[in-house]
């Protein structure tokens, strides 16, 4: 079945638990940690990670936008992390491995995602340590931009490495899912939709969860 991630960027700060109980149906809560480099926006760290941890009971999948991620891999996971997510563009193909390493020496599923302009062919690399990869489908660095369908090629090029070499590894979308795009994600071969905006605006939050999986 398909997942869905909220973002977490969507929500209403200012009162965690209140506003992540609607989206309890959810599979994972996307956690979008950006450092105002990799991206040209700054979002959340160590403190809020560790007050959504306590808001929420769903497995956190946290998505780096960090430059050389290898350097803080280690605290996202011991900060409740249970996915997390390195752009390959962020470092060295070997500190991208080390940074991988990291993280599932601490128990945790791992993986990479790639932009918008980096092909499909830069996961490869990584593909055997992967629990996960996830396919930007808008610039990082901002919720509620237009959805990118020309990454849709991207994604069922991957879907094809997966089903062939490791049918077990999750295959995420990131960026302006909603409903009038998540069949269109679920059918390039996406197996997780992170929506942010598309849930936490919505008025009924449970009513567009089960509508975003198609
Ligand atoms: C963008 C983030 C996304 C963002 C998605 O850099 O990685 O996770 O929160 O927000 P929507 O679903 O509103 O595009
Ligand atoms: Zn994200």
């Amino acid at each position: 079945m398909v997942k869905i991630a909220p973002s977490v960027l969507s929500a209403d700060f200012s009162n965690l638990k209140e506003s992540l109980a609607p989206v309890a149906s959810a599979d994972y809560l996307h956690v979008d940690i950006m450092d105002g480099l990799f991206v040209p926006n700054i979002s959340l760290g160590f403190p809020v990670l560790a007050g959504i941890r306590k808001a929420t009971s769903l497995p956190l999948d946290v998505h780096l936008m960090v430059e050389r991620p290898v350097r803080y891999v280690e605290r996202f996971c011991d900060g409740g992390a249970d996915i997390v997510t390195v752009h390959v563009e962020a470092d060295t193909e070997e500190n991208i491995h080390a940074a991988l390493d990291k993280i599932r020496a601490k128990g945790k599923k791992c993986g990479v995602v790639v932009k918008p302009k980096t092909p499909a062919e830069a996961v490869l690399p990584f593909f055997d340590k992967c629990d996960i990869i996830l396919v930007m489908t808008v610039e990082p660095g901002f919720g509620g931009q237009s959805f990118m369908a020309d990454m849709m090629p991207k994604v069922s090029q991957i879907r094809s490495r997966i089903d062939q070499w490791k049918p077990q590894c999750e295959l995420e979308v990131d960026g302006g899912v909603a409903p009038g795009t998540c069949k269109t994600c679920i059918d390039a071969g996406a197996n997780v939709l992170v929506a942010g905006s598309a849930v936490f605006g919505a008025a009924d939050i449970p009513a567009r969860i089960a509508a975003l999986r198609g």
